[in-house]
This record gives C-alpha cells, sequence and structure tokens, in this order.
C-alpha cells in the first residue's frame, strides 16, 4: 500500500488539508519554495496546468509536474483547467501526479466514465471540476466515480482573486454527497476566512495559492491556514457567512 493511501481512507472523515497552489511560488527557487511547506506538514501540493485555451492563461506543463515530483514526497493534485484532459492524461502521470482532475464542462457526462477509467488505468487518482457558473447537478452523477470534486470559487486562469460566496451552496450541496474517502476540495480566494467558510460548509480539501506564496513566509502560512480550515471543520471556531 503507497505511503499516502492514508489521505483517501474510506474508512473515517478526510481531515481537512491545505493543498498548496504554486502558482504563485518563486519559480527559479521551487524545489525550496515546496520544502517550506512540507516542513510545516504539508502532504498535498496542487499544480494548476493551463494551455490557454479552457482558461485565457498558460501555467505549468509536464516538465515542471516531473521537477516537482523529484523534489517532494508530497501527493502531486494536478488541476487540468485544460480543453483535452484526455489527451494530455498519460503524460501527467508519467510525470509523477498522483491524481488528475479533469473540468465537467470539458467532458460531457456520457463520456466521463471513459475518461475516469482511463485516467484509473494510468494508476492515477481522478478528480472533475466545476467551475463557478457550473452547477452541482451536472456531477451528481459522476460523483460516486470520483477521489476528488473540486468546486472552483473563482473563474480559473489566475491567483490572487476573490472567493465568489455565491459559490457555498454548491459546496453544501456536494458534501451531503460525499462518502469517506472523497476529498471535497475548495480553489480559489482561499485566506484564513475563506478558509474557515469553505470547511464549515463541507469542503475537507482547501488550495491556497497567494495566501502562501505571496505571505513572506510560507510555512507558517500554511499551519496558520490548516489549523484555522480544521478548526472550522470539527465546528470550533468563528463561523462567517
Ligand atoms: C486558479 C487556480 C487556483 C489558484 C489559487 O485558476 O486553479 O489553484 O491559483 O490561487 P489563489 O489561492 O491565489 O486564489
Ligand atoms: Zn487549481
Amino acid at each position: 500500500m503507497s505511503a499516502l493511501s492514508h489521505l483517501f481512507d474510506p474508512n473515517s472523515p478526510t481531515p481537512a488539508r491545505i493543498a498548496p497552489s504554486v502558482l504563485d511560488a518563486d519559480f527559479g527557487r521551487l524545489a525550496a519554495e515546496i520544502a517550506a511547506v512540507e516542513d510545516g506538514g504539508c502532504e498535498v501540493i496542487h499544480l494548476d496546468v493551463m494551455d490557454g485555451h479552457f482558461v485565457p492563461n498558460l501555467s505549468i506543463g509536464v516538465p515542471v509536474v516531473a521537477a516537482v515530483q523529484k523534489n517532494s514526497k508530497c501527493f502531486l493534485d494536478a488541476h487540468l483547467m485544460i480543453a483535452e484532459p484526455r489527451r494530455y492524461a498519460a503524460a501527467f502521470a508519467k510525470a509523477g501526479a498522483h491524481s488528475l482532475t479533469f473540468h465537467a464542462e470539458t467532458v460531457a457526462p456520457a463520456d466521463r466514465e471513459k475518461l475516469i477509467g482511463h485516467i484509473r488505468g494510468l494508476g492515477c487518482r481522478v478528480g472533475i471540476a466545476l467551475n463557478p457558473a457550473t452547477p452541482a447537478d451536472a456531477v451528481f452523477d459522476t460523483i460516486p466515480l470520483v477521489d476528488i470534486i473540486l468546486v472552483m470559487t473563482v473563474w480559473p486562469g489566475f491567483g490572487g482573486q476573490k472567493f465568489i460566496a455565491d459559490c457555498l451552496p454548491k459546496i453544501e450541496a456536494i458534501a451531503k454527497r460525499l462518502r469517506h474517502g472523497q476529498w471535497l476540495q475548495v480553489d480559489g480566494g482561499i485566506n484564513l476566512d475563506t478558509a474557515r467558510v469553505a470547511a464549515a460548509a463541507g469542503a475537507n480539501s482547501l488550495v491556497a495559492g497567494s495566501a502562501i506564496y505571496r505571505s513572506g513566509d510560507a510555512r507558517e502560512a500554511f499551519r496558520q491556514l490548516q489549523h484555522a480550515a480544521r478548526e472550522a471543520q470539527s465546528g470550533g471556531g468563528p463561523r462567517q457567512r
């Protein structure tokens, strides 16, 4: 059994984990930027892949995932903001991604099961992501088939945007359908306040980019965010809406 299999434990609730997005890290010293959060207890690194088609921006690709894999023991969670996830899935799996999350908007419901099977065949966990305008019921049939459901709380493409609170009912609706061992991931605009709000709504995986890598102290920012999310998850701490 892999050293990372506890991250998807089917027998108990998933403790909230922060998944730092390295999009806002200093790419000239990426290994050190990742080591900083790993030193703070980080187990999951979120890798934002963009193609300039599905989103109006370009970011990291296969070689960077391979470089991260060589320099980190973390679970590598690849968020594929790309129009053709099927076409590139094998390359990202080979580079060392542990999970591949494709966007619901890029794959028709009838084609999802096949893609999910393909990704599993590559040895990866599978996720499905929803843009802010995509309703929860667009993925209800897919939820039982995947490991990760990612709710975007900003429009994908750029770090540093403001959390869209209108997405909270969607997080709550999906949380009701979650079984142990699945991640309900929230991505976009996570800071100490919104981490609490998202975790209280049922998220157990929170992506944070700018709140960590523009903070000046990535390790400490990671620790505070994870503490806040876990406190809110267990019903403690201030609940803000
Ligand atoms: C947006 C990406 C996010 C983003 C997170 O397209 O999917 O992962 O970089 O960055 P922050 O936390 O700054 O919103
Ligand atoms: Zn992302």
